[in-house]
């Protein structure tokens, strides 16, 4: 079994000690997450409406610019939506195509404006291709035509009578099943366990408020056995996935869940290191360590005045370590920065009087340190040793509490980023965590974790309530990649947008109080400089 550290986040501030630690172990496998299956031709049908391929290939006409391109460029879906209600895009309305809309009787005016007998199989498959209503009116020109084969058109239409009305997984007309991938055993297993009483809290508060137009929320936490990868996880069907713990950002398990578009709001994961390949349907809470990295830069040039001075990075190299040197490089040009020295050392063959000399050699103003903290440590006595003590910015989450060991000399010269910022005390957000902490307190010992389960917990009830009753996975996924600076009150505001998979892209920026042995806040939370 493969058992691998991290640390997910730190904490600063003196009402919140600190770390939340996240063991991740491997899992192999997944509750089943896909919806129900579709008779063959609907489910070939949909594959034309939501990704333009059909049995032969198909080809869209533009009429405005008279651009003909691959079907795919131009699935039905990026226009109608996936619940085919349509949306309001550049000022022209893409119509309700669900089947019961097209085929009501009228007897004035359609939504759309004009007035037609209601649309029949043959009428439905002329707009498609001919772009006329079954009135012979030509419809707006931001409907392209269709090519197809007539195999594939009625595959189609056999798909728009059911659209809208398919069933979204998790989802019943009274419940929506939220779960979470939880370890039931192993060093997490007690974490798990207070997840679970406190989101079943969450949400039995919220249902006992009347639940989310007319639905009760219900807490599905979907336990795995770390010491067993293989053996099988609960096998049932949630909407989406909240607060997954112990499940490594690589696991194959997240590969399926992403593959069936499962969304997952992610507050103990941490962020990959780039946006590159990040799954949209994914939202993480707190700053990938590179983040971290370019808000020590910003802080080590602007408030410790280093602006056109010298540094050197020394990192581990593992995902995190060259995600936090990536984060000096891209920042260090925006200060002027000159980056004297990189070195990177692999696990385990850490040689620190080596470093320290190298290090020491090229005379920088700072060392940027990503690596494990007993690797910290070991620098900074070194170089102690060696009667220097430099300037070392590092990332609370991954150097953190070892360096609580070293001598209060040691420490006086250092600052660590910390992704998580300071709440808000007096916050509505901050109220309802306490009230329910309170009242579903679990063994007690989480209450920073739970703070941050409660902001995955905010995300999930807020993408429900903007999607509104008639909610899908896509929908709900497109209303939390809305937000803009949601105040959950115990995490900084969280903006998600479509280049955005991160709500709260920042650090505050603490020190060590060399005598109480913990972290005070130096800096509060700030994002990068753009
Ligand atoms: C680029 C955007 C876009 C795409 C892609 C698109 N449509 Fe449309 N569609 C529209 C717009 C806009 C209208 C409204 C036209 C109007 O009201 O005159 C429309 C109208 C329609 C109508 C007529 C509804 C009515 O009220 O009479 C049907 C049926 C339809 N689309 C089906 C489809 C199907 C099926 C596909 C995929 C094969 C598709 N559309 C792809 C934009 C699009």
């Amino acid at each position: 079994m493969i058992i691998k550290k991290r640390v997910a986040a730190a904490a600063g501030g003196a009402s919140w000690p600190i770390l939340l630690t996240a063991l991740l172990v491997s899992l192999s496998l997944v509750p089943v997450c896909a919806a129900p299956p579709l008779a063959s031709q609907e489910q070939r049908g949909k594959r034309i409406y939501t990704e333009g391929k059909g049995r032969k290939p198909i080809h869209a006409t533009l009429m405005g610019p008279g651009i003909k391109a691959p079907g795919t460029a131009f699935p039905c879906l990026a226009c109608h939506r996936d619940n085919g209600e349509g949306q309001l895009e550049g000022g022209v309305r893409s119509s309700n195509i669900t089947y019961f809309n097209l085929t009501k009787q009228y007897t004035g005016l359609r939504p759309s404006g004009r007035s037609h007998p209601p649309y029949t199989d043959e009428a439905l498959m002329t707009a498609i291709t001919n772009g006329l209503d079954p009135a012979g009116n030509h419809l707006n020109p931001a409907h392209p035509t269709y090519e197809m084969d007539t195999e594939d058109l009625r595959d189609l239409v056999a798909y728009l009578k059911i659209l809208g009305r398919e069933p979204v997984p998790g989802v019943t007309d009274n419940e929506i099943r939220i779960g979470s991938l939880l370890p039931e055993s192993g060093p997490l297993a007690e974490a798990a366990s207070d997840i679970t009483i406190f989101l079943t809290g969450y949400f039995a508060e919220l249902n006992a408020r009347g639940g989310l137009y007319s639905r009760q929320v219900r807490f599905v936490p979907l336990f795995f056995d770390p010491a067993q990868p293989g053996a099988s996880a609960a096998r049932e069907e949630v909407f989406c996935l909240v607060a997954n713990l112990g499940v490594p950002p690589e696991d194959e398990a997240l590969d399926v869940v992403a593959k069936a578009k499962v969304p997952v709001v992610a507050p103990l994961m941490v962020a990959p290191e780039t946006a590159y390949g990040m799954n949209r349907n994914t939202f993480y809470v707190h700053a990938s360590v590179r983040d971290q990295a370019r808000v020590l830069v910003d802080y080590l040039a602007a408030d410790l005045e280093k602006q056109g001075g010298k540094v050197a990075v020394l990192y581990a190299a593992d995902e995190s370590g060259e995600g936090g040197a990536a984060g000096v490089r891209e920042q260090a040009g925006k200060h002027d920065l000159t980056v004297a020295a990189f070195v990177s050392y692999s696990h385990g063959a850490y040689d620190a009087p080596g470093t320290v000399h190298r290090l020491k050699e090229a005379a920088p103003d700072a060392v940027l340190f990503f690596g494990e903290g007993a690797d910290a440590a070991a620098f900074l006595s070194e170089a102690g040793q060696q009667g220097w003590q430099p300037l070392l910015l590092t990332s609370a989450a991954m150097a953190g509490a070892a360096l609580f060991g070293l001598p209060p000399g040691l420490t006086g010269k250092v600052f660590l980023a910390s992704p998580v910022g300071t709440p808000d005390l007096a916050s509505r957000g901050m109220a309802d965590f306490r009230n329910l902490l309170r009242k579903y307190p679990g063994t007690g010992r989480h209450t920073q974790f739970l703070a941050t389960v409660f902001a995955g917990a905010a995300i999930v009830e807020k993408g429900l309530t903007d999607a509104g009753r008639n909610v899908s996975r896509s929908t709900f996924v497109d209303a939390i990649g809305k937000l803009y600076e949601f105040h959950t009150g115990v995490t900084p505001p969280l903006t998600y947008n479509e280049n955005r998979r991160v709500g709260a892209r920042g650090a505050s920026i603490l020190r060590i109080d060399g005598v109480t042995r913990r972290f005070f806040t130096a800096a509060g939370w700030r994002e990068p400089k753009q």
